[in-house]
């Protein structure tokens, strides 16, 4: 399935979490916006409170999409910290250990949500997982892409997925996931790998879940 695709059901439930998130922000606030269909929800939503806040987007998909709603969108390159932000992800599992970048933002979703006091992931019930599994979304420099790829092994370059706002290639990984940790350290430490869209747990400060009963927060701070 397409990212962004998905059943009437699962988004319902993209509305619900976004909805319960876009709760979490308040007047005067420095917010990061994700990229995503859970996120165009929550764009709406943010739109609606009618908030004085101040944006980054973590894509121009989000950056248009926040700007045509009236949400004010500034450069990241304004702001040291932002107060919140959130964002959705392909996988949640039970540890706050997730995968994000199925829509190949995760490089710019990872810096902003590092730059944020809370980081707060919104999901439908389909993203929980009782463990991380592949695929795990990388960015890779075109500079000795080839020497990467043979290097990392166990990935595939993303067909028909246009390079980054950076200029990286997209691909995943596709080996074995028996140890998020163990896996996030060796793809950081391997030449030519941008970033990686595995996100650790003591990045996230709540997930906000929607289910078929009702919106669930697991906060980790
Ligand atoms: C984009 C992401 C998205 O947050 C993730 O793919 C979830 O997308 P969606 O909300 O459309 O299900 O990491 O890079």
């Amino acid at each position: 399935m397409a990212p962004g695709a998905g059943t009437d059901r699962a988004d319902s439930e993209k509305r619900e979490a976004a909805a319960a998130a876009a709760e979490m922000v308040e007047a005067g606030m420095t917010v990061g916006l994700g990229t995503g269909s859970t996120v165009a929800h929550l764009l709406v939503s943010l739109a609606r409170r009618g908030l004085d806040i101040r944006c980054v987007a973590t894509s121009p998909g989000t950056e248009s999409a926040a700007r045509e709603l009236g949400l004010q969108v500034e450069p990241f390159g304004r702001f040291e910290e932002l107060d919140i932000a959130i964002d959705g992800a392909d996988q949640v599992a039970p540890d706050c250990w997730l995968v994000k970048g199925g829509g190949a933002a995760h490089t710019r979703e990872k810096l902003v949500a590092a730059a944020a006091r809370r980081f707060v992931v919104i999901v439908d019930s389909s993203k929980e997982v009782r463990r991380i599994t592949a695929p795990v979304p990388l960015e890779l420099l075109t500079f000795g892409l080839a020497s990467t790829l043979a290097r990392l092994g166990s990935v595939r370059v993303r067909d028909g997925v246009p390079p980054s706002p950076d200029g990286g290639v997209i691909t995943d990984w596709v080996g074995d996931v028996d140890d998020p940790g163990h896996l996030a350290a060796t793809l950081s430490a391997t030449p030519g790998v941008v970033e990686h869209g595995l996100f650790p747990p003591d990045m996230v400060s709540a997930v906000v879940t929607a289910g078929p009963h009702g919106v669930n927060v697991r906060y980790r701070e």
